[in-house]
């Protein structure tokens, strides 16, 4: 953890975060790396850099879908406190928000713990899908598979009624329908470069009462990239060896 002169709020598997005031969080992206909420003890180096270039990338690919959490990724912007090179390429200066007590997760593709679900019951999160379908089939169309945002342990997939049980229909609707249209512009603009993305997770939240997109977005820790060419029947092993979202 770099040793920054700001208040230090909490370490989450990946980002250290520090109160930078005035409602803004610092969000440093380490080089840690985490599957299945394990965190490992090999750092990827610079793997932090990536996710922080990836997600300032979409927020402004999204801007017009969607505001965002993220107010600098500029050193010259941060309080004098925390202008430290070593966290050059690995921070941004956000609005702090008022995250929704779910995980926006958005499937294009039927695989990990959907595709478990799905070959023990016949559904996904709860809703029925077409009867047939194998591992890694594209959906009929993209779908919102909510979970639970645990604090400790696993996330739990729920139907779309039950997040609209914990946060309210109308919120839980506005946060499908923008999700879903995330998804699909980033699915688009990805297909373009030969990739599939078939699964993400956003993570919403809310400020000064707008929903806004926060976290990181369509980096490889919240999404599951696969090449088409790989995906096409290559070699399918790479598929499922990756996490849930
Ligand atoms: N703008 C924001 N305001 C408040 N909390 C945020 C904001 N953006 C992201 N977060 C939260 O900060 C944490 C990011 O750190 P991370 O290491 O990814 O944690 P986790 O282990 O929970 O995934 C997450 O809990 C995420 O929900
Ligand atoms: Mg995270």
């Amino acid at each position: 953890m770099p040793a920054l002169d700001l208040p230090h709020l909490y370490s989450g598997k990946v980002r250290d975060i520090y109160d930078a005031a005035d409602g803004r969080l610092l969000m440093v992206a380490s080089d840690r790396i985490s599957a299945f909420d394990v965190v490992m003890a090999e750092p990827v180096p610079n793997k932090g850099r990536v996710l922080t270039a990836m997600s300032a990338f979409w927020f402004q690919q999204f801007e017009g879908i969607v505001g965002n959490h993220l107010i600098s990724t500029d050193l010259a912007d941060l309080p004098a406190a925390a202008r430290d090179e070593s966290i050059a390429g690995r921070f941004m200066l956000c609005r702090r928000a008022d995250m929704l007590a779910i995980e926006c997760i958005v499937r294009g593709y039927l695989t990990g713990s959907a595709w478990k679900e799905y070959r023990a019951d016949g559904t996904m999160h709860g809703a029925s899908l077409p009867a047939g379908l194998q591992e890694s089939d594209r959906l009929p169309e993209p779908v919102f598979t909510p979970s639970t945002k645990a604090d400790s342990g696993h996330d739990e997939n729920i139907s779309f009624e039950r997040a609209a049980d914990l946060i309210g229909r109308d919120l839980a609707e506005q946060a499908r329908d923008v999700s879903i249209e995330l998804y699909r512009r980033g699915a688009e603009l990805a297909a373009q470069r030969g990739i599939i993305i078939a699964d993400t997770k956003f993570e919403l939240g809310i400020i000064d009462g707008e929903l806004v997109l926060a976290d990181e977005v369509l980096t490889p820790d919240s999404s599951r990239f696969w090449p088409r060419a790989v995906a096409a029947g290559i070699d399918t092993a790479v598929v499922r060896q990756t996490a849930d979202p």
